[in-house]
């Protein structure tokens, strides 16, 4: 199964009132990198994009600080006829840190057309 990578710093901007990473912030990046894994799927489908339709089975396990590095690892799970279902797994790294998993979840992004002006779904007529 290919594994999709993306990586970001953590800013002081993505902090909470806490100082560690904000949630949100750690769930915006997660679906970044889920739709990476997404755009390398549909490539040569009638598909113009995929939706995130729903985010499942989100853990956050361990806090992350600034200055650390978040690598994501995005896997395509299954697929039906208009669905695609990734799994992000989100690693923090420290200087003295390799690799401690910091948060999963179970994305749902829905293939997409553009018609009349609306993203409809379609078949994208692709498995894994
Ligand atoms: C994405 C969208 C076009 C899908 O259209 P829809 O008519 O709602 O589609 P459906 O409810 O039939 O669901 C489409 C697929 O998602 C699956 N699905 C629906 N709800 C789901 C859920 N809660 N969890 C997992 N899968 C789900 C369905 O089983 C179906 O899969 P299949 O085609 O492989 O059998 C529409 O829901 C939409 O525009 N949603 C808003 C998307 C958005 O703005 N996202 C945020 C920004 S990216």
């Amino acid at each position: 199964m290919t594994i999709i990578r993306y990586s970001q710093l953590v800013m002081p901007q993505d902090a909470n009132v806490l100082g560690t990473l904000f949630g949100g912030q750690m769930v915006s990046w997660m679906d970044i990198s889920a739709s990476k894994a997404v755009h390398r799927f549909l490539k040569d489908s009638e598909a113009d994009a995929a939706l995130t339709r729903a985010i499942d089975a989100i853990e956050f396990k361990e806090t992350v600080n600034v200055g650390d590095w978040v690598n994501f690892e995005a896997k395509i799970i299954s697929t039906g006829n208009s669905s695609i279902i990734i799994q992000i797994d989100a690693y923090r790294e420290t200087k003295a840190l390799e690799k401690t998993l910091a948060c999963t979840a179970k994305f749902t992004f829905v293939s997409v057309r553009k018609e009349n002006g609306i993203y409809k779904k379609i078949n994208h007529k692709k498995s894994i």
